[in-house]
Order: structure tokens, then sequence, then C-alpha cells
């Protein structure tokens, strides 16, 4: 049975949690492809809200074993703290499997991290200090430490001994800051943190496929979004990660012929964290009621999120991306007050119409957005859990989405709760 993809296609913060929480009911092995602690992802379940930061979301099903897979950034505290956090809860974390070549978040990671943002200044990109890139950019430069370092004391600490030599150096001669001990990173990345992860470390490659060829049902759940990818999303504003459906193949272990669905999950409208550009932001008071009504704060870091109206030209182009077999659109019941709605079917830049993303970022940054203006509803769809229970103008809304994007929607999300979906398509 081939796998399925869960990727966002905007700038995060889609709702990958609550959908993966969903689907994982069907599945038996839930992995985690790339991204870190960046992500943040939210399930409420009864009333309770867990936000995962490194666990995939399907740990709160007892059948599912989850993964975190040799594409994703550890930070092996932040790792520890959340499963304590989750068993307090009652959750039990046993069945998770850490992949033995997912790369380690080191201490200097997070620190080079907040001090390149410091000295970018004006022109920081609004990171969330995790140390994500500076630990992938040390993957890249195969000068990273992996998770199946940690079993073998040796080879752990001649890597980090050849990495902080290059690092203490960037700390104190280009940042003015104390160096590091390895001493001390081999004391707690060793002493402290390897005898309690050992136990998970395994070959997730290995699991995944004896699933596949199972024919049990296996889903990759990206984190971050189309437009935070390295490679495709608006550079340099991005993580340092691929999160497009491509990515689930690379950070999870298998081929694209593995992979039979791709659900892209797009809120009703658009959210950012962070700099960079984003062409149907709104700086009004339209945009303060859907940060209000959309608690539009980060899962994570807390930040305020930037909000705007929903942009068809980004999901034509994470159709492309992605190879998306449908999309599931989430937060509908946030647009419930609104008289009338736009969006966005276009960009205008120097006279020419831009249907895709225009590649050039000056191009973007230059963007306005062609706007089509929709009626409201102005009505509750939080209660709604089958489609006739929508407003006309809800559905006409969603449709025209669909009728924009190019791409069957089947899912509508119209509240936080785990039930709280409409099907609108065909699955
Ligand atoms: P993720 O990073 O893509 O998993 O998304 P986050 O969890 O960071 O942010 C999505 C937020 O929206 C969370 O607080 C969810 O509980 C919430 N949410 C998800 N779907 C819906 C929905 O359909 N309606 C409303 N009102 N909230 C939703
Ligand atoms: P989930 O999985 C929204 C953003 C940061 C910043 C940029 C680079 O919850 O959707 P990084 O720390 O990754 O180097 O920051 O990416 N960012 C996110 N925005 N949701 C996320 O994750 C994000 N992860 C990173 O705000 O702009
Ligand atoms: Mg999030």
């Amino acid at each position: 049975m081939p796998a399925t993809v869960i990727v966002g296609t905007q700038w995060g913060d889609e709702g990958k949690g609550k959908l993966t929480d969903l689907l994982a009911k069907e599945m038996t092995v839930v992995v985690r492809y790339q991204g870190g602690h960046n992500a943040g992802h939210t399930i409420v379940v009864g009333g309770e809200t867990f936000a995962l930061q490194l666990l995939p979301s399907g740990v709160l099903y007892d059948h599912i074993t989850p993964v975190i897979g040799n594409g994703v950034v550890v930070d092996p505290k932040v790792l520890l703290d959340e499963i304590d956090t989750l068993t307090r809860a009652g959750v039990d974390c046993s069945r998770l499997k850490l992949s033995g070549s997912a790369h380690l978040i080191m201490p200097y990671h997070q620190e080079i991290d907040a001090l390149t943002e410091r000295y970018l200044g004006r022109n920081k990109l609004g990171t969330t200090k995790r140390g994500i890139g500076p630990a992938y950019a040390d993957k890249a430069a195969r000068v990273g430490i992996r998770v199946q370092d940690l079993l073998d004391p040796k080879i752990f600490r001649q890597k980090l001994d050849v990495a902080l030599k290059e690092k203490n150096q960037i700390l104190a001669k280009v940042y003015n800051r104390l160096p590091l001990s390895a001493d001390d990173i081999a004391a707690r990345y060793l002493d402290e943190y390897a005898p309690k992860l050992a136990p998970l470390i395994d070959d997730t490659v290995a699991i995944v496929h004896r699933a596949l060829d199972a024919g049990e049902e296996v889903l990759l759940e990206g984190a971050q979004a189309t437009f935070l990818d390295l490679d495709h999303g608006t550079y340099p504003f991005v993580t340092s990660s691929n999160p497009v459906a491509g990515g689930a193949c690379i950070g999870a272990g298998v081929g694209p012929r593995d992979i039979g669905r791709v659900i892209g999950i797009a809120k009703a409208y658009v959210t950012r964290v962070g700099s960079g550009p984003f062409p149907t932001e709104l700086e009004d008071e339209v945009g303060d009621l859907l940060v209000d009504r959309g608690h539009e704060y980060g899962t994570n870091t807390g930040r305020r999120r930037r909000t705007g109206w929903f942009d068809a030209v980004m999901i034509r182009q994470a159709a492309w991306l992605n190879s998306l077999s449908e999309v599931a659109l989430t937060k509908l019941d946030v647009l419930d007050t609104l008289e009338t709605l736009k969006v966005c079917v276009a960009y205008e830049a120097d006279g020419v119409r831009y249907d895709h993303m225009p590649y050039h970022q000056s191009t973007l940054h230059d963007a306005t957005p062609v706007y089509e203006e929709l009626p409201g509803w102005q009505s509750d769809t939080s209660g709604a859990t089958e489609l006739a229970q929508l407003p006309k103008q809800a559905r006409a809304y969603v449709e025209f989405l669909a009728e924009q994007t190019g791409v069957a929607i089947n899912l509508v999300g119209v509240g936080p709760g785990r039930e709280q979906f409409v099907r609108f398509g065909g699955s």
C-alpha cells in the first residue's frame, strides 16, 4: 500500500497536526520527515490540547508506530521533555522510533542561530532560534553529528572535538562569545540523553518499508510548508529543509513510487510567522479579526502571525510542487463573521499577470494581488458535521477556491477539535 503525504501548502500552521491525527485512525505508521522543533503541531482531543514539536501527531493513538525519520534534526533535550510531558498526560510514547541517521541539534547550533539573526539586524529572517538552520548547514557540510553517534561514545567525542574546534573559533572571533566546553556537552549528550534515547533508536527506513510491504497504511507528516521550502519557498525567508512532498521521500527513505496520495493542507485564509513577502497580507482591522478569531499566535514561539486573504496562486504552485491529490481546507469557521471575502486569483507586476508564483523574488515583492470578492455567510459553521449544514455562501466559497486552484477540496475544518471537519468531496 503506497504511503500518504500531508504537506503544508502555505507558510505553515495550516493544521497539519490536526489532519494527521484525524487520518491516523487508518494508519499504522506515522513518520515526521523533516524539520525539527521549529514545528508546533496542535491537536485538540476532547477539550485537551496537545502541542507537538518533534513527535509525529499519530503518537496519540495506541495502534500507531510514531517515527522520527532521518530527515529530521533532533534536539535530544526537547525530545525527552516532550516525551515526559506526554507521558505525564497519559500518552504512551514507548512505541516511538527514532532514526539513527537523523542529525542532532547541538548547543552551538542554537547559539549560532540566535547570533546570526542578531547580526542580520533589520534583514533578519525571524527564525525560531532553535538551531535548525545551523544544524542542517552542518549536515550539508558533513560535519554534523547523528543520532547513531550517541551509541558510540568514542566516535561522538571525536566528532564533537572536530566540530567544536571550528565552532569555538567562530564563537570567539566572529561573535566575541565564550567557547563551549566539549566535556560539558559530552556529559549531557552521552551520560544524560544517550541512555534514555538508546531504546528508541532504530532503522526507521526498514520499519517504513516493512509496513509498506505488509500492505499497511503509512502517513508521512510534513512540518513547515511549501513556501518555507529551502528550494521552492520565498528564499531566503524559508526554513533549511524541504517540506515539499519530494522531501518526504528523502526524509523517510522511500522512493516516489511508494507515495500514492499527497494531501495538501491550506487555511481558508493565509498566515505567516517571521519575515518575508506576503502579497495578500492584511494590515487592517480584518487582519486583526483573523488573528483574534483564529488565535493566530505561534504554537511554539507565541509570536503573532501575520494574516491575509486566501491566495489561489500559492495553491496552484503548491499543486505543481507537490503533485497534490487533494486539499484539506482548515479554519473556515474563522471567516464566519465577515460580510465579504476576497480571494487572490492572480498577481500583477509591471503590467504582467501571473497565475503561478513568479520565480524572481523582486517580482513577488512588487506583485499586487488581483482579487475577486465573494459574499460572506455571517453565521456560525463550527457545529457543522456535514456539507448540507454549511451555509450556501460558505459552500460557494470553498467551491470557488477549488475551481481557482484546480485541486479538489475534500475536507473542510470548522473548528480545532479532532472531529470538527466536514467531508466536502470524494474521500
Ligand atoms: P500545524 O503546524 O500545521 O500543525 O498547525 P498549528 O497547530 O501550528 O496551527 C493550527 C491551529 O489551528 C491550531 O491551534 C489548531 O488547533 C487550529 N485549527 C486547526 N484546524 C482548525 C479549524 O478548522 N478551525 C479552527 N478554528 N481552528 C483550527
Ligand atoms: P509548522 O510545522 C510556521 C518559519 C519561521 C521563520 C522561518 C525560518 O508548525 O507549520 P527556522 O527556525 O525554521 O529556521 O525559521 O520559518 N517557521 C515556521 N512558520 N510554522 C512552522 O512550523 C515553522 N517552522 C519554521 O517563523 O520565518
Ligand atoms: Mg504550527
